[in-house]
Protein backbone atom coordinates (compact mmCIF):
# COMPACT_ATOMS: atom_id res chain seq x y z
CA UNK A 1 0.00 0.00 0.00
CA UNK A 2 1.26 3.74 -0.78
CA UNK A 3 1.79 5.68 1.91
CA UNK A 4 0.24 8.91 3.05
CA UNK A 5 2.84 10.32 4.66
CA UNK A 6 3.09 14.28 3.88
CA UNK A 7 6.53 15.62 4.76
CA UNK A 8 5.89 18.50 7.59
CA UNK A 9 7.65 21.21 5.50
CA UNK A 10 4.17 20.74 3.40
CA UNK A 11 2.30 22.88 6.14
CA UNK A 12 3.71 26.00 7.32
CA UNK A 13 1.14 26.49 9.91
CA UNK A 14 1.26 22.68 10.96
CA UNK A 15 5.01 23.51 11.12
CA UNK A 16 5.07 26.21 13.21
CA UNK A 17 2.85 24.52 16.09
CA UNK A 18 5.00 21.44 16.23
CA UNK A 19 8.31 23.98 16.31
CA UNK A 20 6.19 25.79 19.05
CA UNK A 21 5.91 22.18 21.21
CA UNK A 22 9.51 21.12 20.42
CA UNK A 23 10.78 24.40 22.24
CA UNK A 24 8.58 24.03 25.22
CA UNK A 25 9.68 20.07 25.77
CA UNK A 26 13.49 20.86 24.72
CA UNK A 27 16.35 22.67 26.22
CA UNK A 28 16.71 24.28 22.36
CA UNK A 29 16.47 28.02 22.95
CA UNK A 30 18.56 27.61 26.53
CA UNK A 31 21.18 26.06 25.02
CA UNK A 32 21.50 28.53 22.74
CA UNK A 33 21.24 31.30 25.13
CA UNK A 34 23.71 29.84 27.25
CA UNK A 35 26.59 29.52 24.17
CA UNK A 36 25.53 33.54 23.08
CA UNK A 37 26.77 34.61 26.89
CA UNK A 38 29.33 32.52 27.74
CA UNK A 39 31.04 31.72 24.48
CA UNK A 40 29.74 34.52 21.75
CA UNK A 41 30.99 37.90 23.59
CA UNK A 42 34.63 36.22 22.86
CA UNK A 43 33.94 35.62 19.08
CA UNK A 44 32.20 38.99 18.59
CA UNK A 45 35.04 41.09 19.56
CA UNK A 46 36.69 40.86 16.38
CA UNK A 47 33.82 41.45 13.82
CA UNK A 48 34.07 45.01 11.69
CA UNK A 49 36.14 47.13 9.84
CA UNK A 50 38.19 49.60 12.14
CA UNK A 51 36.85 52.90 11.39
CA UNK A 52 33.41 51.81 9.99
CA UNK A 53 30.28 53.50 11.56
CA UNK A 54 27.79 50.37 11.31
CA UNK A 55 27.61 47.03 11.67
CA UNK A 56 25.76 44.77 9.41
CA UNK A 57 23.75 41.90 10.76
CA UNK A 58 22.25 39.09 8.49
CA UNK A 59 20.14 36.15 10.14
CA UNK A 60 18.65 33.58 7.58
CA UNK A 61 15.80 31.35 8.51
CA UNK A 62 15.25 33.60 12.02
CA UNK A 63 12.06 32.07 12.81
CA UNK A 64 9.66 34.46 15.27
CA UNK A 65 13.61 36.09 16.56
CA UNK A 66 14.06 35.25 19.99
CA UNK A 67 18.00 34.28 19.74
CA UNK A 68 18.68 36.65 16.83
CA UNK A 69 17.39 39.70 19.26
CA UNK A 70 19.47 37.62 22.05
CA UNK A 71 22.49 37.79 19.28
CA UNK A 72 22.06 41.38 18.22
CA UNK A 73 21.85 42.49 22.12
CA UNK A 74 25.15 40.67 22.54
CA UNK A 75 26.86 42.56 19.93
CA UNK A 76 25.71 45.50 20.83
CA UNK A 77 27.21 45.23 24.18
CA UNK A 78 30.40 44.17 22.45
CA UNK A 79 30.69 47.39 20.33
CA UNK A 80 28.99 49.69 22.20
CA UNK A 81 27.82 53.58 20.48
CA UNK A 82 28.08 51.09 16.33
CA UNK A 83 24.31 51.21 14.99
CA UNK A 84 23.44 47.80 13.67
CA UNK A 85 21.79 47.59 10.50
CA UNK A 86 20.25 43.80 10.97
CA UNK A 87 18.37 41.71 7.50
CA UNK A 88 15.98 39.32 8.04
CA UNK A 89 15.64 36.33 5.85
CA UNK A 90 12.70 34.35 6.88
CA UNK A 91 10.17 32.83 4.39
CA UNK A 92 7.12 32.14 7.27
CA UNK A 93 4.64 35.00 6.82
CA UNK A 94 3.98 34.82 10.86
CA UNK A 95 7.24 34.42 11.99
CA UNK A 96 8.23 37.36 10.55
CA UNK A 97 4.97 39.20 12.23
CA UNK A 98 6.12 37.89 15.29
CA UNK A 99 9.99 38.77 15.31
CA UNK A 100 8.41 42.32 14.53
CA UNK A 101 6.10 42.35 18.01
CA UNK A 102 8.89 41.19 19.80
CA UNK A 103 11.48 44.14 18.53
CA UNK A 104 8.29 46.39 19.53
CA UNK A 105 8.19 44.51 22.73
CA UNK A 106 11.86 43.60 23.69
CA UNK A 107 14.01 45.64 21.56
CA UNK A 108 13.35 49.24 22.74
CA UNK A 109 17.11 49.26 24.14
CA UNK A 110 19.15 48.35 20.93
CA UNK A 111 20.18 50.69 18.30
CA UNK A 112 19.30 48.53 15.87
CA UNK A 113 17.26 49.01 12.23
CA UNK A 114 15.99 46.41 10.21
CA UNK A 115 14.76 45.18 6.74
CA UNK A 116 12.72 41.86 6.17
CA UNK A 117 13.75 39.79 3.31
CA UNK A 118 10.39 36.92 3.65
CA UNK A 119 11.49 34.58 1.76
CA UNK A 120 13.98 31.32 1.29
CA UNK A 121 17.58 32.07 1.26
CA UNK A 122 17.96 30.06 -2.01
CA UNK A 123 15.63 33.51 -3.38
CA UNK A 124 17.58 36.10 -1.41
CA UNK A 125 20.87 34.75 -2.60
CA UNK A 126 19.00 34.65 -6.52
CA UNK A 127 18.03 38.22 -5.62
CA UNK A 128 21.24 39.68 -4.35
CA UNK A 129 23.18 38.39 -7.55
CA UNK A 130 20.19 39.22 -9.98
CA UNK A 131 20.82 43.09 -8.42
CA UNK A 132 24.44 43.18 -8.81
CA UNK A 133 24.43 43.36 -4.54
CA UNK A 134 27.46 44.13 -3.41
CA UNK A 135 26.29 44.24 0.43
CA UNK A 136 28.53 42.74 2.75
CA UNK A 137 28.14 41.65 6.51
CA UNK A 138 30.06 41.77 9.28
CA UNK A 139 27.88 38.72 11.29
CA UNK A 140 25.85 36.18 9.71
CA UNK A 141 24.00 33.46 11.37
CA UNK A 142 22.11 30.15 10.21
CA UNK A 143 20.18 28.72 13.16
CA UNK A 144 19.09 25.57 12.47
CA UNK A 145 17.80 25.87 8.80
CA UNK A 146 20.47 24.08 6.77
CA UNK A 147 18.15 21.43 7.02
CA UNK A 148 15.60 22.82 4.90
CA UNK A 149 17.66 24.17 2.68
CA UNK A 150 18.35 23.15 -1.14
CA UNK A 151 21.90 22.76 -1.04
CA UNK A 152 23.97 22.72 2.42
CA UNK A 153 27.43 23.52 0.68
CA UNK A 154 26.07 26.14 -1.99
CA UNK A 155 24.22 27.75 0.47
CA UNK A 156 27.32 28.07 3.05
CA UNK A 157 29.49 29.13 0.18
CA UNK A 158 27.19 31.55 -1.16
CA UNK A 159 26.79 33.59 2.50
CA UNK A 160 30.46 32.53 3.49
CA UNK A 161 31.10 35.07 -0.22
CA UNK A 162 29.40 38.17 1.38
CA UNK A 163 31.04 38.32 4.70
CA UNK A 164 32.68 41.66 5.11
CA UNK A 165 36.70 42.28 6.06
CA UNK A 166 36.59 40.10 9.63
CA UNK A 167 33.19 38.77 9.38
CA UNK A 168 32.47 35.38 10.81
CA UNK A 169 29.50 33.10 10.03
CA UNK A 170 27.65 31.32 12.79
CA UNK A 171 25.75 27.87 12.06
CA UNK A 172 23.86 26.11 14.53
CA UNK A 173 22.92 22.63 13.66
CA UNK A 174 22.26 19.30 15.76
CA UNK A 175 25.12 17.36 16.65
CA UNK A 176 26.38 14.19 14.90
CA UNK A 177 26.74 12.79 18.79
CA UNK A 178 22.99 13.85 19.37
CA UNK A 179 20.13 11.25 19.12
CA UNK A 180 19.04 13.03 16.14
CA UNK A 181 21.73 10.89 13.88
CA UNK A 182 21.54 7.99 14.26
CA UNK A 183 17.93 8.39 14.20
CA UNK A 184 17.41 9.82 11.05
CA UNK A 185 20.38 7.80 9.88
CA UNK A 186 18.25 4.55 10.49
CA UNK A 187 14.71 6.08 9.22
CA UNK A 188 15.72 8.62 6.37
CA UNK A 189 14.98 6.42 4.00
CA UNK A 190 11.30 6.10 4.85
CA UNK A 191 10.48 9.57 5.97
CA UNK A 192 9.09 11.46 3.14
CA UNK A 193 11.07 14.71 3.79
CA UNK A 194 14.99 14.79 2.85
CA UNK A 195 17.69 13.94 5.16
CA UNK A 196 17.87 15.80 8.31
CA UNK A 197 21.39 14.08 9.40
CA UNK A 198 23.55 16.73 8.41
CA UNK A 199 27.01 16.64 8.99
CA UNK A 200 27.88 20.37 8.51
CA UNK A 201 31.55 19.85 9.99
CA UNK A 202 32.10 17.74 6.98
CA UNK A 203 31.01 19.82 4.53
CA UNK A 204 33.15 22.40 5.72
CA UNK A 205 36.27 19.90 5.81
CA UNK A 206 35.04 19.09 2.28
CA UNK A 207 34.84 22.73 1.23
CA UNK A 208 38.84 22.91 2.68
CA UNK A 209 37.17 25.95 5.48
CA UNK A 210 38.11 26.26 8.71
CA UNK A 211 36.34 26.85 11.83
CA UNK A 212 35.72 26.38 15.65
CA UNK A 213 33.17 24.21 17.05
CA UNK A 214 31.06 23.71 20.02
CA UNK A 215 29.00 21.36 21.72
CA UNK A 216 26.36 22.39 23.02
CA UNK A 217 24.41 19.98 25.46
CA UNK A 218 20.79 19.55 24.93
CA UNK A 219 17.64 17.54 25.56
CA UNK A 220 14.16 17.00 24.57
CA UNK A 221 11.78 15.31 26.91
CA UNK A 222 9.39 12.72 24.39
CA UNK A 223 7.88 10.95 27.06
CA UNK A 224 4.17 12.68 25.56
CA UNK A 225 5.25 11.08 21.92
CA UNK A 226 4.31 7.59 24.08
CA UNK A 227 0.88 8.81 25.25
CA UNK A 228 -1.47 7.95 22.78
CA UNK A 229 -4.33 10.63 21.91
CA UNK A 230 -1.61 13.22 23.66
CA UNK A 231 -1.67 16.32 21.35
CA UNK A 232 1.58 17.39 22.49
CA UNK A 233 2.97 14.15 22.22
CA UNK A 234 1.98 13.92 18.23
CA UNK A 235 3.15 17.41 17.62
CA UNK A 236 6.41 16.63 18.68
CA UNK A 237 6.52 13.43 16.97
CA UNK A 238 5.56 14.72 14.03
CA UNK A 239 8.87 17.36 14.38
CA UNK A 240 10.68 14.23 14.95
CA UNK A 241 10.20 12.83 12.24
CA UNK A 242 9.26 15.74 9.67
CA UNK A 243 6.11 13.87 9.07
CA UNK A 244 2.40 16.05 8.98
CA UNK A 245 -0.08 13.65 11.41
CA UNK A 246 2.87 10.71 11.95
CA UNK A 247 0.95 8.69 14.19
CA UNK A 248 -2.27 8.64 11.75
CA UNK A 249 -0.23 8.33 8.39
CA UNK A 250 2.66 6.35 9.03
CA UNK A 251 2.72 3.04 8.40
CA UNK A 252 1.69 0.36 11.27
CA UNK A 253 5.39 -1.46 10.89
CA UNK A 254 7.20 1.89 10.55
CA UNK A 255 5.08 3.25 13.55
CA UNK A 256 6.31 0.15 16.12
CA UNK A 257 9.72 0.12 14.70
CA UNK A 258 9.92 4.44 15.66
CA UNK A 259 8.33 4.26 18.94
CA UNK A 260 10.36 0.83 19.52
CA UNK A 261 13.77 2.48 18.68
CA UNK A 262 12.92 5.98 20.64
CA UNK A 263 12.14 3.57 23.98
CA UNK A 264 14.97 1.94 23.74
CA UNK A 265 17.92 2.95 26.62
CA UNK A 266 20.64 3.36 24.11
CA UNK A 267 18.38 6.06 21.85
CA UNK A 268 17.09 7.65 24.97
CA UNK A 269 17.34 7.96 28.95
CA UNK A 270 15.02 7.70 31.43
CA UNK A 271 15.12 10.45 34.10
CA UNK A 272 12.49 11.19 36.89
CA UNK A 273 9.93 8.95 34.57
CA UNK A 274 10.40 10.95 31.43
CA UNK A 275 11.88 9.74 28.55
CA UNK A 276 14.64 11.69 27.12
CA UNK A 277 16.21 12.43 23.70
CA UNK A 278 19.85 13.30 23.07
CA UNK A 279 19.19 17.18 21.43
CA UNK A 280 22.99 18.08 21.62
CA UNK A 281 23.57 20.87 18.97
CA UNK A 282 26.64 21.99 17.48
CA UNK A 283 27.80 26.13 17.16
CA UNK A 284 30.62 26.06 14.36
CA UNK A 285 31.92 29.73 13.36
CA UNK A 286 33.92 29.99 10.69
CA UNK A 287 35.64 33.48 9.81
CA UNK A 288 36.22 35.70 6.45
C1 LIG B 1 13.80 25.23 13.11
S1 LIG B 1 13.27 26.83 12.66
C2 LIG B 1 14.55 27.80 13.40
C3 LIG B 1 14.12 29.20 13.70
C4 LIG B 1 15.12 30.03 14.51
N1 LIG B 1 16.38 30.19 13.80
C5 LIG B 1 15.33 29.39 15.86
O1 LIG B 1 16.35 28.69 16.04
O2 LIG B 1 14.47 29.57 16.73
C6 LIG B 1 13.71 26.89 10.93
C7 LIG B 1 13.34 28.21 10.27
O3 LIG B 1 13.92 28.21 8.96
C8 LIG B 1 12.98 28.75 8.06
N2 LIG B 1 13.35 28.23 6.74
C9 LIG B 1 12.99 27.08 6.14
N3 LIG B 1 13.57 26.96 4.93
C10 LIG B 1 14.32 28.07 4.74
C11 LIG B 1 15.16 28.53 3.70
N4 LIG B 1 15.35 27.83 2.58
N5 LIG B 1 15.76 29.73 3.84
C12 LIG B 1 15.59 30.46 4.97
N6 LIG B 1 14.82 30.06 6.01
C13 LIG B 1 14.19 28.88 5.90
C14 LIG B 1 11.63 28.28 8.58
O4 LIG B 1 10.57 29.09 8.13
C15 LIG B 1 11.84 28.38 10.10
O5 LIG B 1 11.46 29.63 10.61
Amino acid sequence: MESSMKPLGSDHVHYLKTFKVFLEHSTEHMCMEKFIDENLPDILVSIGNKGSSSLNVLGVGSGSGQIDLKILGRIQSKHPGLPIHNEVVEPNPEQISSYKELVKEKGQDLNVSFTWNQMRSEEYEKQNKERNESKKFDFIHMIQILYYVESVRDTIKYFHSILDTNGKLLILSVSDGSGWYPFWKRFASRFPSSSLFLEVHKTLDEMGMTYQIYELPSDIDITDCFIEGSEHGELLLDFLTEVKHFRKTAPADLKDEVFQYLGQPQNSREENGRIIFNNNLHAIVIDN
